[in-house]
This record gives structure tokens, sequence and C-alpha cells, in this order.
């Protein structure tokens, strides 16, 4: 039987990283994971340059950035490795990189340059990566740690660190092992939901909006309930069925089915009173002045909704002109749903935070540790999911570290 003092499962971001660092501190790792391809999620991420972390990151104030049951909850582990720690690691591997905007940082050539970096890392630590190999069961005898099936074969492993990820893109080998692990040894699972995910309308209410299919602008878009209201200014993309684009990932993630988004197609611009100005000075077809606000398309979609917008600006009246800003800077519309976890970036929810150690991920059963996002701790869009993966990884090592029993 093989034996460690650590089984990771999933060589994903998170396991990748643990298995790296905890390997350097001295453990016996093995690192398996039931893919056939190493780490896709990191290959296809960031547009396929991989979005690694977020310099905007503020550790002491993780609820700006995360979401979850106790967003401080991430407190601690992002404290100890940081977005700097994580960038001086991929500055010691000499990967070019640049910053987008609002902080993200992403990779100046492709994604594979950060999965050749982390399995660097496992062999510098001398972690042994069986891959493909899927685990089946695990059982706990309380003086002799872990007994696990794998298809190579069973392995006795002091610790177990679970780092299965969520369900998003199951055709790249997500799946529900983590809150299956850990229902099966009694802990909680907040009800994993879809997040950064493109939302969907009803087919008959979304036809006047459909023909703006491929438009993209700056919006700013919230939540519909006037309690707790999430904002975000980013860019929207209509689609044939609903919504994309940053702002609606972003939004989704905060979004409560039932209830309605509410969005601001040209925001810090005060439209009412442009038209009403408009009005004094210009004959112009009212679809011909809101395009100098808005783009052309999305006025003319928008003046087709109603006749007394389709006359010129000067003989409409200040109510009609008043009407159409109100419709286009707080626009209410009810999702159906989200496009799911096809599309979905990430997984809300996972195991409850209420059952692991900040400190050092480990679960109320003795010896198994939920990192990553398996956890029920989601970050925006923008590199905060990835910094979760390696803040969470390194974290758990130094936990493993400190707690192997002397040979
Ligand atoms: P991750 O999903 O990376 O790894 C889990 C691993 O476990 C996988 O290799 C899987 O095969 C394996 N596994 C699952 N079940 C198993 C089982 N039963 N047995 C064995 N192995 C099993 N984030 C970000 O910060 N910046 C970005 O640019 C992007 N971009 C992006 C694009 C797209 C299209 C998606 C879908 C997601 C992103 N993300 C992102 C999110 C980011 O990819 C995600 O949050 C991290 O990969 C999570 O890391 P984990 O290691 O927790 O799971």
């Amino acid at each position: 039987m093989h034996s460690c003092d650590v089984l990771i499962v999933g060589a994903g971001a998170a396991g990748l990283f643990c298995a790296g660092v905890a390997g350097q501190l001295g453990l016996k790792v093995l690192l398996v994971d039931h893919a056939a391809k190493v780490a896709e999620k990191i290959r296809i991420s960031g547009g396929g340059r991989c979005n690694f972390t977020n310099r905007d990151l503020d550790p002491r104030a993780p609820h700006k950035h995360f979401l979850g049951e106790n967003p401080q909850f991430c407190r601690s582990a992002l404290s100890r490795y940081t977005a700097a720690d994580f960038t001086a690691l991929v500055q010691r591997h000499g990967i070019a990189f640049h910053e987008k905007h609002k902080g993200q940082l992403f990779g100046d050539r492709s994604s594979d340059d950060f999965i050749r970096m982390l399995l660097t890392e496992c062999a510098a630590g001398g972690v042994t990566h069986w891959q493909p190999c899927a685990v089946h069961g695990v059982r706990h005898h309380p003086d002799a740690g872990y007994e696990v099936d794998t298809d190579r074969g069973p392995v006795h492993a002091t610790r177990v660190v679970v780092a299965t990820g969520g369900l998003s893109i199951p055709q790249i080998g997500a799946s529900d092992f983590a809150w299956r692990l850990a229902r099966q040894f009694g802990l909680r699972v907040v009800e994993p939901r879809p997040a950064l995910v493109p939302l969907t309308f009803d087919g008959s209410h979304w036809a006047p909006y459909a023909q703006l299919a491929g438009l993209a602008l700056p919006v700013r878009i919230a939540t519909g309930l006037k309690k707790q209201r999430v904002a975000f200014d980013e860019d929207l993309l209509f689609t044939h069925r609903g919504l994309s684009g940053p702002a609606v990932l972003q939004i989704s993630s905060y979004w409560q089915p039932g209830t309605p988004v509410r969005l601001d197609l040209a925001p810090g611009r005060d439209l009412g009173a442009a038209l009403l100005t408009a009005k004094l000075q210009s004959r112009r077809l009212l679809v011909n002045e809101l395009a100098g606000h808005v783009p052309a398309r999305l006025a003319e979609a928008w003046v087709g909704q109603d006749p007394s917008w389709q006359r010129p600006v000067n003989e409409s009246s200040d109510k009609a002109l008043a009407a159409l800003a109100a419709r286009l800077s707080d626009w209410e519309l009810c999702p159906t749903g989200t496009e799911g976890w096809r599309k979905a970036e990430v997984t809300a929810g996972g195991v409850d935070t209420r059952d692991l150690s900040s400190q050092t991920f480990e679960s109320r059963q003795p010896g198994l540790h939920f990192i990553g996002e398996a956890v029920d701790v989601t970050g925006w869009l923008g590199g905060y999911n990835f910094q979760w993966a390696w803040s969470s990884g390194f974290a758990c090592a130094q936990a493993l570290a400190q707690a192997r029993t002397p040979a």
C-alpha cells in the first residue's frame, strides 16, 4: 500500500500549490486527480492568459471582494499569503505579466506558464503525482489516519486535503466530491449554486432585446433589493438569450432567484436633463439625440418600444422624455435563471466555514482539510478566486507541516 503524510485530492490551482509548498516543507505528498489533463481550469482561465491575482485585494477587508456565509473567514489566509507573495513567485519563475483594469494581473503569454510553474514547484517538493487517478472510498481509522481507495490501489495517508473545486464546467472534470465527502463525515455544506454566470430571461420578454446580441457597453448594475444593495460599474454584453459580460457575471454571484436586477445604461450621465436641453435646441429625431449618449443600436431598440419616443425631440412631451431617460438609467428586469454550471466560472456555496479552521483548513473531522473553491468562499471576477486558491493552499500546507508527527 502506498503510504504518505498527505494525500491531496484535486490537482487544480489550490491542490497543486498546496502540494508544492507542503512537499518543500518536507512532507511526503501524494497528489491525485481523476482528469486526463492537469489543471484544465487554469489553462482556460482569463481567456487563456490566467488572471492569476488582483492587486486591489485588501486582506483586512475580505468582504469587499469575497462572498459566502462568513467572508471574514478568508482574512487570515489572505493575510498570510498575499497577492504580492504570489506575484513574487511568478517573477521568480520569469513569467512576464501585465495589469489590466481594476488591479487584475494577467500573464503576457499563456496560462500554460502558470501550470508549468506549479508543476515545477511540486517537483521541487518531491511530490508524487498520479493523474488520471480516481478516488473512491475514504475511511478514517482514529489512530491510524486515512485509508483511501484509488484507481492505482489503496493509499494510507496521515491527512487528506480535498481540493476538488466546484461544479462549474463539468466537461473538464468538475465533481461534487468535496461535498459528498464532507457530508460523509457529518460536515455541513452551504448549498452550491453557479456564480459568475450569465443571466437568462423569459424568451418572449427578451425578444425586443435579442436584436442587440453582441452589443457591449459600460453600465452600472445593481441587485434589485434596496436592502443590502450591491452595485458594479462594468461592461455589459447583450446575448441572444440574456445578458453577460463582466457586469452580469459580477452581479450574478449576489442575485437571488425571483428578484430583479437594475441597470443604468448611461451611467454618470443625467439623461433626463440632456434630453430636455436637446428639446430646446434641436429638431432631430429623438433616436438621433439619444444616440449621442448611448450606442446607436441601443437607442434604436429603445425608442422602438413606445410610439411617443419615435418623434423629433422638440415635438416630444417632457413626460415622454423623462420616461425614456428613466427607462434607460433605471431599467429593472427579472432574470428567469442563469446559464448554469456549463457557463459558470465558479461555484458559490460549498463546505460550511463553521466546520473549518480558518488557520489550518482542517475540518471538525480530524485530519481532513478542505481548500480552494470547494469551500464556501467565492471571489469577485478579476483574479480573486485564484488568490483564494493560492492563499488557502499555502495556509493549509503550513498547518500540515506543523502538525506532522515526528518520524
Ligand atoms: P480547480 O477546479 O482548479 O481544481 C479542481 C481539480 O480537482 C480539478 O483538476 C479536477 O479534475 C479535480 N477533481 C474534481 N473532482 C475530483 C475527484 N472526484 N477526484 C479527483 N480529482 C477531482 N479565477 C481567477 O481568479 N482568474 C481567472 O482568470 C479565472 N478564469 C476562469 C475562467 C473559466 C472559464 C472558469 C471556469 C473559471 C475561471 N476562474 C478564474 C476560476 C478559477 O479557475 C477557480 O476558482 C480555481 O481554479 C479554483 O481552484 P481549485 O483548485 O479550488 O479548483
